[in-house]
């Protein structure tokens, strides 16, 4: 059956819903990334045209189908050691870090994992260079189908060209049989790496403080008010000298106070004056 195309109603109308529920704000130029994306899914639904499936949406009655828009909408593009001077800073953050108590790290917006599987070689080994060091990582993204793919610490082996051949053998296994050509995240890392479902646009669940918060590569689809929404959520969980790091290209300058700026796209939290009595 040949499909209507995206109309101008239809795609303002996908636009609204999805910085409604994600704070990503598609710009007029994506319109035919986004009928791409959305095509398969509209016939699958066996679904006349686009304006039948936004209707779907917009009729409240299915839930779970706008996750599954908003999951189709979302650009999850990552890598192991993705600007790999993030890892030196979180090595050297770690290292300083008082000893006794959990080091927490969240990647905010972990996509398929990679990321925060980064995170935890980079502290394992700080830890294997004799530093003692009890840590967790937290990985949570909006989109549940990146996080399975985290959850099961599975990767094929094209995904893994930025790891060094030392850190492969001690951190990965290497797959055999039905696993052939795929490596797993070390079970004993795994451990020690959580995956959850957060929306960063939503008010937080709970959170145990964390000293380091990754929130890479994702402020980029976010307008002004949003990242600032945003940005000030996190740092309400980060500890009192926290560090905040977002992408090598993104910055916070002028977006909120209290920050000091410690490197490209890192900031730690200004340490306030003790109170005068
Ligand atoms: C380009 S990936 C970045 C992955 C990783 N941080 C990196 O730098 O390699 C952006 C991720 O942000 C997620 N995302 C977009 N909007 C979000 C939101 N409102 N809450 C949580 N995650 C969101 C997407 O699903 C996607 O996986």
């Amino acid at each position: 059956m040949e499909m209507q195309s995206l109309t101008d109603r239809d795609y303002a109308m996908i636009r609204s819903l999805l910085h409604q529920r994600s704070g990503i704000a598609l710009g007029a130029s994506k319109k035919a990334l986004v009928a791409g994306r959305l095509h398969k899914r509209v016939q699958r639904l066996g679904l006349p045209s686009y304006s039948a499936y936004f209707a779907l949406l917009a009729s409240g009655s299915d839930p779970e189908e706008v996750q599954e828009a908003v999951e189709l909408l979302t650009t999850n593009e990552t890598y192991f050691f993705r600007e790999p001077q993030h890892f030196r800073l979180l090595a050297d953050i770690a290292r300083d870090a008082a000893k006794g108590k959990i080091f927490r790290v969240w990647s905010a917006a972990c996509s398929s994992g990679e990321e925060a599987y980064t995170i935890a070689v980079t502290l394992q080994e700080v830890v294997r260079k004799s530093h003692p060091l009890n840590w967790q990582v937290r990985g949570s993204d909006i989109n549940t189908r990146v996080l399975e793919k985290a959850d099961s610490a599975l990767y094929d082996c094209d995904r893994i060209e930025g790891i060094a051949p030392d850190l492969l053998k001690r951190y990965f296994l290497q797959g055999t049989g039905p696993y052939e050509g795929q490596m797993l995240v070390d079970p004993a890392l795994c451990k020690r790496v959580d995956f959850a479902q957060i929306n960063l646009v939503d008010p937080l669940p709970e959170l145990v403080p964390f000293d380091v918060i990754f929130l890479r590569n994702v402020m980029i689809y976010f307008e002004a008010d949003i990242k600032r929404r945003v940005v000030q959520q996190l740092l309400s969980t980060l500890v009192p000298d926290g560090v905040l790091i977002v992408g090598m290209a993104e910055n916070l300058n002028g977006l909120v106070d209290g920050l000091v700026c410690i490197g490209p796209g890192a900031y730690r939290l200004e340490r306030r004056a003790a109170r005068a009595p």
